[in-house]
């Protein structure tokens, strides 16, 4: 059975356009799991633009949330996780100046941070994964590298799909990243531009258990409501 991971950084970005507490972000996630979500993903971002450290918090005060959280591989991230301990964490690259996460995570296995953070993590108990494009030597890197998981980077086939170009050879890589990770014993997710086409298409690659949605689950709500949004990626996935 897949998983679907609904992202609700864009809720935040909405609610901080007026500074103050509305759209609830407690309320969009409580919302998100009753219609069928498996976790709620957070990426708090180094400068804070659309998640902020009390929304982290208030969401784990909700033992029903299962958080993923998304996170930079620094210092003062892995002291907020090891503190507030979400269920799991995914590290992502992360610039200033990028409107979303352009791309995976460039490491080699030499990564000592790397290395620290995901095995400091991994002793906690939070489920570690590695936001990564989909290529075999990062794969292997990330096995190495002792992560449990990895996120395979999903916006190039997403751009193809959306701009009907073919997007057979970015899928057939998918497809092998995804058959070699988990042969490394490495458990599959994916994310990053997914709609309901292109979550029609990955769906049908077996070794991915988890996606991971945010803006176009936000956007298309508005049009058709949060509830039906995500009920129609959960009939679509599993
Ligand atoms: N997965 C990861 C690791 C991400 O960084 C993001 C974007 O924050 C997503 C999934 C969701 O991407 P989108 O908002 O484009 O659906």
């Amino acid at each position: 059975m897949k998983r679907l991971g609904v992202n609700i950084d864009h809720i935040a970005t909405l609610r901080n356009a007026r500074g103050e507490n509305h759209p609830s972000i407690l309320k969009a996630a409580i919302l998100a799991m009753k219609y069928g979500a498996s976790s709620i993903t957070i990426h708090l971002r180094e400068d804070r633009r659309h998640i902020k450290d009390i929304d982290l918090k208030d969401l784990k005060k909700n033992k029903k949330i299962p958080i993923n959280l998304e996170m930079a591989a620094t210092n003062e991230m892995l002291k907020i996780a090891l503190k507030i301990k979400p269920n799991f964490v995914c590290i992502v690259p992360e610039k200033r100046k990028e409107i979303t996460t352009e791309g995976g995570l460039k490491f080699n296995k030499k990564n000592k941070k790397l290395f620290h953070i995901i095995k400091k993590l991994n002793k906690s108990k939070i489920r570690t994964s590695l936001f990564i494009n989909p290529n075999i030597n990062d794969i292997k890197n990330s096995s190495f590298i002792g992560s449990k998981c990895i996120e395979l980077h999903t916006g190039i086939i997403s751009n193809k799909i959306k701009k009907k170009i073919n997007f057979q050879k970015e899928l057939k890589k998918i497809k092998k990243c995804s058959k070699f990770a988990k042969s490394l014993g490495l458990e599959v997710h994916a994310g990053h531009g997914m709609d309901f086409k292109t979550a029609q298409i990955l769906c049908k690659i077996n070794e991915i258990k988890e996606f991971n949605i945010g803006h176009f689950i936000i956007g298309e709500s508005i049009f058709d409501g949060f509830k039906n949004t995500i009920n129609r990626f959960i009939k679509i996935i599993k």
